[in-house]
């Protein structure tokens, strides 16, 4: 049976988001068809319509979802129908050289749906990291549903599908934020500020929050920012080794992924320090340091994909935190929207009023 359902799509590059009609076929082997509940607004859904990850339009959107699994194929048992799940894009295979080492946060090869959805008269359509859970349904491969408690509130744990989990991840998993580091995070979106929640879990006693817009740092220190920069009025470099004794932070987090940001946190970084690179960059980028300064500042340079998160250890231990109270899920949520709202959402996103805005379905 084929499920005709709503969803948001863009068409080509830099089209407005259509809701559409799609087809959305039942599960095979080793996929899982969901009813989506809540959907977050990413800025990689915003790259993904600006044609800034590839070509592959249409594209159907969204991809930091919850969701109750409505069906699964034939040959699936790691969920069933009813369970509430979180969506993930990293359902790991199992066998390729980073599962075999042990490292499946690393996989290479991890699974998506087989069949695709499509538009009414058959065009592929290509979903968003996999997921593209703009959608009243979505098909995924079973891997991709995270098990968690129904209990939670969907808006607020369904931002561990991404941008929450990146940013955290970015810290803790990458960065590796010890008791007492201090650390810097330039860049203090939905994915900015997990980090400096994540630094500030990870006990990091030194949090400094930069963006080049205020508003974002008032919710920054909310969240666990010890101080905050406004890197359009200083230089961010000076100001993080002012605030580290003239040193820099031990880790520095580029949240936002622009040549010129990563040039901050090289340089904000103490020596023998970490720059996590979590924001992403667009494809005509490029980046220019003289390379005796990598050589001689030691440490090192690291890029963040999903938060180096592993979804079925990472999202339950989250999801415990945040129901202890220890982290703060639901100021995440700045607003909740209807399925035809994403462009406005969009907006919202470069006038710098929200942190997330979640789609509810
Ligand atoms: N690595 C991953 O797995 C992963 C996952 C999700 C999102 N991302 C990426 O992370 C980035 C941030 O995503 P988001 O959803 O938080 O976006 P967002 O638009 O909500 O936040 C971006 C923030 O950066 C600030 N900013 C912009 N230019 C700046 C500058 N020059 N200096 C300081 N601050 C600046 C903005 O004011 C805003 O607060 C995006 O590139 C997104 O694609 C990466
Ligand atoms: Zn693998
Ligand atoms: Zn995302």
């Amino acid at each position: 049976m084929v499920h005709k359902v709503k969803g948001a799509v863009v068409r080509s590059k830099g089209a407005p988001v259509t809701l559409e009609t799609i087809l959305v076929p039942d599960p095979g082997p080793g996929e899982a068809l969901v009813d989506i509940l809540t959907c977050g607004v990413c800025h990689t859904d915003l790259h993904y319509k600006q044609g800034a990850i590839n070509d592959d339009f249409p594209f159907l959107l969204g991809h930091e979802a919850t969701g109750i699994v409505s069906a699964v194929g034939p040959d699936v048992t790691e969920v069933a129908p009813g369970d509430r799940v979180v969506l993930n894009w990293r359902a790991v295979c199992g066998e390729c050289r980073a599962c075999a080492k042990g490292q499946p946060q690393y996989c290479f090869n991890t699974h998506n749906a087989a069949q695709k959805m499509t538009l009414e008269d058959g065009t592929e359509l290509t979903a968003a990291l996999g997921i593209g859970a703009f959608a009243e349904k979505t098909l995924v491969a079973a891997g991709q549903c995270t098990k968690v408690d129904p209990e939670a509130d969907p808006a607020a744990i369904g931002l561990l599908g991404c941008g929450v989990m990146a940013g955290i991840g970015a810290a803790i998993n990458t960065g590796n934020v010890k008791r007492g580091d201090s650390v810097a995070v330039i860049g203090c979106g939905g994915v900015g500020v997990a980090a400096v929640a994540g630094a500030a879990l990870a006990g990091a006693t030194t949090v400094i929050a930069v963006d080049i817009d205020p508003k974002k740092l008032e919710r920054a220190r909310d969240l666990g920012a010890t101080h905050t920069v406004d890197s359009s009025a200083v230089d961010p470099v000076e100001a993080i080794r002012e605030l580290t004794g003239g040193f820099g932070a031990d880790v520095v987090i580029d949240a936002v992924g622009r040549p010129e940001t990563y040039k901050q946190a090289f340089y904000a970084r103490d020596l023998a320090g970490t720059v996590v690179l979590v924001g992403v960059p667009s494809p005509e980028m490029t980046l220019e340091l003289p390379l005796l300064d990598v050589f001689g500042r030691g440490g090192s340079l690291k890029s963040s994909w999903y938060g180096d998160c592993l979804p079925s250890r990472d999202f339950p231990m989250l999801i415990d935190l945040y129901r202890q109270g220890k982290l703060d899920l639901d100021a995440f949520v700045t607003e909740r929207i209807t399925i035809d709202q994403i462009e406005e959402a969009f907006d919202k996103m470069h006038s710098g009023s929200v942190l997330r805005s979640v789609v509810e379905l």
